[in-house]
């Protein structure tokens, strides 16, 4: 089977059981406490909470999903490009029940599309479910445990070596820290080629052995207290890795042969971009593995792993993580730009650019040194254009973003490795000062290093780390937290350098009328000077609009006891706005207060920037249209002649 078929068969197998096939929902996700959606469930949330009726009759939908699992909760970074399985992006298969079917029709139904159907030999398969350890949440899942046990009797296999349990780590399933969650079964497949290791293989983070499938009994919803809340209705949640299981029915010829190679990227869903990469590199995928470090010794067989040859040629090694990593990210990046996420300094924004830039790295094991990632945009919209018609519409602008950040860092990329490896040369043996507990032993880059590398050379912290492990070494990461937020202090502080200095304790609350009117009468409270003997103004009531959100602040003037003091500035401390006075030459007004003065706003010049602030708006709203969802009105300046808006 094609991946086009597989994934088509699934949707084809729900419809059959009454399911209606609803979009992947954006990969933005409409929750505030999640980076990327991160599973088919997420745009069902509400459902699931009894804040929103579902309509669909009968209540029970199937889609594939988009999702992003870097950063956050559900966070499969690290490992990409190190094994075949793990992915930034991916698609989830899912069947939803809202309050309808539960545990025995889901359990009978994965059965049936994966043993039935797709011919998945029952023997080689594992399901797990819910046993909880001491403290955690609930009880034993008897139900769908015994529903399992049945299927494999059925089959003639013994359901003490089929059905596996697990505590909260394995098979209880949360979103994140906050919200729907149950117990859960997965169902696990051995790939070795005998495959008869009677589950030792299960939760182990084996190539020879993962989970393809996840069931989820949602019950309950998880309170920020820790504490868990009963749903009113009990609801189905699944989630199939479609590149997991295409890679096992194209890597073993339609599981009729084992003997292979089993990986994700030796499928119809990555060939395509690792012959675009062969094509631009003029380097060879040669499917290395890095060898299973952890992987438990089974009884009489040999050592290593079916998923991919293990490695005799480091440099071949190198090149093929490259191949994974590249590949893997650029269909993040892809997928995450169509939905209007954008690479940035903050937020999911930069654990997008934390995506790239790890590419863009990774390109150096392939001797990229001119943008290339961003060529790479036009096979996945062809490939994957006809599921997610997205990407082939904004294929340009997914080009051109990337292409942007690319050059961006491409400027500093070399200098810094240079900088890291001459870095390392410094390293030596920790002494025990300034390392981490449960560093020591362990050979440490220097707090000052990594945030070097960050501050100057654009390295996200976890790229450092990477490349520190590649070397056998370790990163003080609190040494650069520390470094971090002295930034942010300094940072604090020069943002505050025009707020003045003036008397901490002058609190008096200025009456702001600058939005009716741009003239008024107005009592002379006092002024102030500060160190550089600069002098504010303060009165009781002003029209001025003092510097804040990026509009600056309103000029004009204040007759005064027969003089006109020209404001050339006005600022804010607390609730008292500081009317900066242009007259740097005149003794100190220090004594005055109680006079009657009349202020009045340079008008023009005020109408010039409230302009620029409605086109500001404007075009936020332009950019959420266009690009992006995500932009955020952050760094703008608002000024007479110009603005500046940054997303
Ligand atoms: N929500 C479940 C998961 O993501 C199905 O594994």
């Amino acid at each position: 089977m094609t991946s086009a078929q597989i994934r088509q068969s699934f949707l084809d197998f729900f419809r059959e059981k009454q399911h209606s096939i609803v979009p992947s929902s954006s990969l933005l996700p409409d929750a505030p406490n999640l980076l990327f959606t991160n599973a088919g469930m997420n745009q069902f949330v509400p459902i699931f909470l009894g804040q929103q009726k579902p309509t669909w009759n009968p209540p029970r939908v199937a889609d594939t999903q988009k999702c992003i699992r870097a950063g956050g909760k559900h966070n499969d970074l690290e490992d990409v490009g190190l094994d075949t399985y793990h992915h930034t992006f991916f698609e989830m298969l899912g069947n939803w029940s809202f309050g309808d079917y539960f545990k025995k029709e889901a359990i009978e139904w994965a059965w049936e599309l994966v043993v039935e159907r797709w011919k998945f030999p029952a023997q080689r398969l594992y399901a797990t479910v819910y046993k909880p350890g001491p403290a955690e949440p609930s009880e034993f899942d008897r139900e769908a445990h015994d529903h399992w046990a049945r299927l494999f009797q059925d089959a003639d296999l013994d359901p003490r070596i089929h059905v596996l349990t697990a505590g909260k780590a394995d098979n209880f399933w949360m979103m994140g820290d906050t919200g729907p969650c149950g117990p859960c079964s997965e169902l696990h497949v051995d790939l070795t080629p005998d495959g008869d290791t009677r589950g030792a293989l299960v939760n182990k983070n084996d190539p020879r052995c993962f989970e393809i499938w996840n069931l989820v009994f949602i019950q309950f919803n998880a309170n920020a207290d820790a504490t868990f809340t009963a749903l009113p209705q009990r609801h189905v949640d699944t989630g199939m890795g479609f590149e997991r299981v295409t890679a096992i029915i194209q890597g073993t010829k339609n599981l009729t042969d084992f003997s292979g190679t089993i990986s994700n990227y030796e499928t119809d869903i990555f060939r395509p971009i690792f012959d675009e990469i062969e094509k631009l590199s003029g380097k060879k995928y040669a499917s290395t593995l890095p060898i299973v470090g952890q992987a438990p010794r089974l009884p009489g067989k040999e050592q290593g792993t079916r998923s991919g040859r293990p490695t005799t040629d480091p440099d071949q090694e190198k090149i093929d993580i490259a191949f994974r990593v590249i590949a893997d990210h650029i269909r993040a990046l892809s997928f995450a730009i169509a939905d209007g996420i954008i690479p940035s300094n903050e937020g999911r924004g930069y654990v997008l650019r934390r995506i790239l830039r790890r590419a863009v790295r990774y390109g150096r094991a392939l001797e990229f040194h001119e943008p290339f990632f961003f060529k790479l945009v036009d096979v996945v919209a062809k490939t994957m254009g006809d599921v997610f018609p997205e990407v082939r519409a904004k294929q340009k602008t997914i080009q051109e973003t990337i292409r942007r950040e690319e050059e961006a860092f491409n400027k500093t990329l070399d200098k810094g490795i240079e900088v890291f490896s001459h870095y390392v040369t410094f390293v030596s043996e920790p002494t025990g000062q300034g390392a981490e507990p449960g560093s020591v032993g362990s050979r440490q880059l220097s707090g000052t290093a990594a945030f070097t590398l960050y501050d100057t050379y654009g390295f996200p912290l976890d790229l450092t780390e990477l490349m520190a492990r590649e070397r056998g070494l370790t990163v003080d990461v609190a040494g650069f937290e520390k470094l971090m937020e002295e930034q942010r202090d300094r940072g604090r502080k020069a943002q505050k350098k025009s707020a003045i200095a003036v008397l901490d304790q002058y609190d008096t609350p200025t009456k702001f009328v600058g939005y009716d009117h741009v003239e008024s009468a107005a009592t002379l409270l006092g002024v102030l000077a500060d160190s550089s003997r600069r002098q504010f103004a303060v009165f009781d009531i002003s029209p001025f609009y003092a510097e804040m959100g990026g509009q600056v602040g309103d000029q004009g003037q204040a007759r005064l006891e027969g003089r006109t003091l020209r404001i050339k500035n006005t600022f804010k401390r607390g609730n008292t706005f500081l009317h900066e006075l242009d007259v740097p030459d005149v003794p100190t007004f220090t004594d005055f207060g109680g006079e009657a003065a009349s202020l009045k706003l340079d008008i023009p010049r005020r109408r010039a920037i409230e302009r620029h602030h409605t086109v500001t708006h404007l075009l936020h709203w332009a950019l959420h249209e266009v690009v992006s969802r995500d932009a955020v009105q952050k760094g703008s300046y608002v000024g007479p002649s110009i603005f500046r808006a940054r997303p």
